[in-house]
């Protein structure tokens, strides 16, 4: 099969690595692409987000299958683009990816199907809004409504930085028109773990739990960023938690989705709460997340075309899946200076001896003359296995070594920070 990825990171590197294993793949290409998925596919110039330019190029070439990783995409309905134009593909149409693509909403389907998340308002006036933080005082979480870059949330210790927050979204229009509607939710507490799940429509198949590190700096300080590592399984996530997400959580929300008539096929990202009463749903989002992908990625032993093409066909429950019963962790080396301003352009050195004990996942890089340089905010996402969690996280700080560029930051508490 003549397969396309649709995206540009590590989680499409990751992708395209392990879509590049499968007898089924005879050529792979990936639109837009990095220096890194140019070692396994042919990266082939159309934006992510050019919806009639994807449906035309993969017409023009013959594809037989399309994945598409990103958000933006699947919420501009390029799934049902593709389809529109026989070309299957993976990944949610847009009536099913609006779980991530609006928080009104997700929000809206946990209540009406009774899955536990906070307690929540939604908000289209400011006045009403202002209202609502004064009555229910801090902490408090503000949140724009549609897709933000991850930057949307504001959890405020106090009631004036809650204010403040939603003036900023509603008012000066901070996001645009993705915070012209606002959720204030009660503030949760306890870990928080990622599972990410294939989902077929009716059926859903959770992958092993991960964990992201969404701040900058160690220690959990700093500002949000799209995720500077990840660990493949977090501790607190037991098998007694797992059970309880299922029934509570997993199930639930696919059968929801399907009796509302958006039947969710694709990878469903559960983002959760292990609160002190159960978990429950942080956020969902409408595809792998980056970087829980490249950790969790790395412990598949089977054959994701196979995995992708059962989602599509409703045989998820009939798929061959299995797990290395091992720990994988992926630690990201950033630009200096990331998630605000950063120099692009830096070359990398290092990554032939990186590749020898881990699998380098390209985020932002570019080829220029013949040399690997850093083209965005997240470089790199070094990956590695153990037989613990501990010696994964070891092997992974051993293997990053020898890489290095200009202001290179990476922190040093991936797995540790909890
Ligand atoms: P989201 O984009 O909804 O995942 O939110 C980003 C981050 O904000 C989450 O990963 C949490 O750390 C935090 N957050 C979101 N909602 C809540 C909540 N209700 N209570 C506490 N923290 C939250
Ligand atoms: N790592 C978080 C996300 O992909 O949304």
């Amino acid at each position: 099969m003549n397969i396309l990825v649709v995206g540009s990171g590590g989680r499409e590197h990751a992708i395209c690595w392990k879509l590049a294993q499968s007898p089924k793949v005879t050529e792979l290409f990936c639109a837009p692409g990095n220096a890194g998925i140019a070692q396994v596919a042919k990266c082939v110039t159309v934006k992510a987000t050019d919806v009639d330019g994807m449906v035309s190029w993969a017409k023009e070439n013959a594809i037989d299958f399309v994945v598409v990783a990103p958000d933006d995409p699947l919420a501009l309905g390029m799934v049902d683009a593709l389809e529109k134009a026989g070309i299957p593909a993976f990944g949610p149409r847009a009536n099913a990816a609006v779980i991530e693509a609006s928080k009104a909403f997700s929000k809206e389907l946990m209540k009406k199907y009774h899955i536990p998340t906070a307690k929540y308002e939604t908000f289209t006036q400011l006045d009403k809004a202002l209202a609502y933080i004064e009555a229910q005082g801090a902490p408090i979480v503000v949140k724009a409504d549609g897709l933000a870059l991850g930057k949307g949330v504001v959890v405020a210790a106090t009631v004036d930085e809650a204010k403040a927050a939603a003036r900023e979204m509603m008012e000066d229009k901070k996001f645009g028109e993705s915070g012209s509607t606002v959720v204030i939710e009660e503030c949760m507490t306890g870990p928080e773990v990622t599972v990410l799940a294939f989902a077929d429509g009716e059926h859903v198949r959770p992958m092993p739990s991960s964990q992201d590190h969404k701040r900058a700096y160690d220690g959990n300080q700093g500002p949000n960023t799209g995720g500077m590592g990840a660990i493949s399984p977090p501790p607190q996530y037991t098998p007694d938690i797992a059970r309880r997400c299922m029934d509570e959580i997993f199930l639930p929300t696919i059968a929801a989705l399907k009796a509302e008539g958006r039947p969710f096929h694709g990878v469903i990202y559960f983002g959760l709460m292990l609160t002190p009463d159960g978990p429950k749903v942080v956020e969902y989002n409408a595809r792998f997340g980056d970087p829980e992908c490249q950790a969790v990625l790395s412990l598949l032993d089977s054959d994701l075309m196979d995995i992708f093409t059962a989602c599509r066909e409703g045989m998820l429950d009939q798929a061959d899946i299995r797990w290395k019963n091992q720990a994988a962790c992926c630690l990201v080396l950033a630009s200096g200076g990331y998630p605000l301003e950063y120099k692009k352009g830096c070359p990398i050195s290092g990554l032939d001896e990186a590749d020898r004990s881990s699998v380098v996942f390209h985020a932002g890089t570019a080829l220029k003359d013949g040399q690997i340089v850093t083209n965005g905010g997240r470089v790199l996402g070094v990956t590695a296995l153990g037989d613990t969690l501990e010696q994964a996280i070891a092997n992974t700080y051993a293997a990053a070594k020898p890489i290095s560029f200009q202001n290179m930051h990476f922190r040093t508490d991936i797995g540790r920070a909890f």
